[in-house]
């Protein structure tokens, strides 16, 4: 019989793990409850977990019942999706899509391990751009209820290899399908400085998007960018010439700024809401309702003029002209959730309004 390897723990400086390799605890709620539980209450999302924004909003906006059919475009963890199935049952089920090929494994076993079986929930690795593909293969017509809840997880901004983040050091990747497309170092390592600039502009209203851009596309000279803290250190150096006023003010927003723009394009994010937003009505049914949650203005215009445009067109019946976002409570609980709006619409059919 083969000796068990033993593996020596992660050792970590001072009382708490820090690094995401030390935090092994949290990942592992079912051998760590305790763990899991203390970041929780220290209004911490433990790292490899999701906390689900607006879930009361979204389960009142989409009114779950039994024998409903719903589709998570965006099932991330499967938070909102384990708060939305139960309502569904008994006779409804659950379509959950995801580009992530890395998460969307571990979040279907957890979610099977909750019990909800291949009649309940169905599990697809698919761009929501794609939902009617998806929806085609599975033959269901259409679907009563469909949310997304856009950008990124926790899971993918906490784990350095994913390289979404600026604050922990790792690859310089950003895509959420990591075997397709450019990773956000060869985008940068190709990209025009004109064409940086606009991306810094279009994609997160960087006011500092010319410096930046020029000073990025400068250094590469040098050497290439191809880490996370080699761009937030590049970004930060590009406005040391700034006054001290100003930079003060800007504190790490044009680093933060530039990862989103950057992933945006990565992944083409935009593109995929408008494909997603094109295709929406001829998934719904009479009476369907649709929720989305966008994390910047960029995401929000497109959402709000497709509802806006679809309501005068009597595609959708109503559409929330304000958007939902966190109250003082989610916000302290969870500071990720401070960007999130979420918006509304009924498909045709739907006699009551959004205001009943
Ligand atoms: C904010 S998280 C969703 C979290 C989820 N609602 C939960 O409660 O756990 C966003 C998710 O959308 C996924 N995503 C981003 N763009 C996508 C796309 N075009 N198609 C499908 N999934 C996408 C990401 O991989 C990520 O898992």
């Amino acid at each position: 019989m083969e000796e068990p390897v033993h593996r020596r723990r992660p050792r970590y400086p001072g009382r708490n793990p820090r690094r995401f390799e030390e935090r092994y605890k949290e990942r592992d709620p079912d051998r760590y409850p305790e763990t899991v539980e203390k970041v929780v209450a220290s209004g911490k999302t433990p790292v490899g977990s999701h906390r689900p924004v607006l879930v009361n909003e979204i389960l009142a906006a989409l009114r779950p019942e039994p024998g409903l059919v719903a589709v998570d475009a965006t099932l991330g963890f499967g938070g909102h999706a384990t708060e939305i199935l139960p309502h569904l049952l008994p006779g409804g089920r659950l379509v959950g899509l995801d580009a992530d090929p890395v998460e969307l494994p571990k979040t279907e076993a957890r979610l099977r391990a909750l019990g909800f079986g291949e009649r309940t929930l169905t599990v697809r690795r698919s761009s929501f751009a794609g939902l009617p593909k998806v929806l085609a293969e599975l033959g269901l017509p259409a679907v009563d209820l469909v949310l997304a809840d856009l950008g990124v997880s926790s899971m993918q901004l906490d784990d350095p290899v994913r390289g979404f983040s600026f604050k922990v050091d790792g690859p310089l990747d950003m895509r959420m399908n990591p075997s397709r497309g450019l990773s956000a170092a060869d985008l940068l390592a190709r990209i025009s400085a004109e064409r940086l600039a606009a991306l810094l502009r279009e994609n997160s209203d960087e006011p500092y998007a010319a410096q930046i851009a020029d000073a990025l596309v400068s250094s590469r000279v040098r050497a290439p960018i191809a880490t996370t803290l080699a761009l937030a250190t590049a970004v930060r150096e590009a406005l040391a010439a700034l006054p001290q006023r100003a930079r003060e003010e800007a504190g790490d927003d044009p680093v933060r700024r530039t990862f989103q723009a950057l992933r945006i394009e990565v992944n083409d994010e935009l593109g995929a809401l408008r494909a997603f937003l094109a295709a929406l009505p001829s998934c719904l049914a009479p009476r369907g309702r649709v929720a989305i949650v966008t994390f910047h203005s960029g995401e929000d215009r497109l959402v709000k003029k497709a509802f806006q445009s679809g309501n005068r067109q009597g595609i959708y019946a109503d559409w929330s002209r304000d958007p939902v976002r966190p109250g003082p409570e989610e916000l302290r609980a969870n500071p990720r959730s401070r960007s999130a709006k979420l918006r509304t619409a009924l498909g045709p059919g739907a006699a009551d309004g959004l205001a009943s």
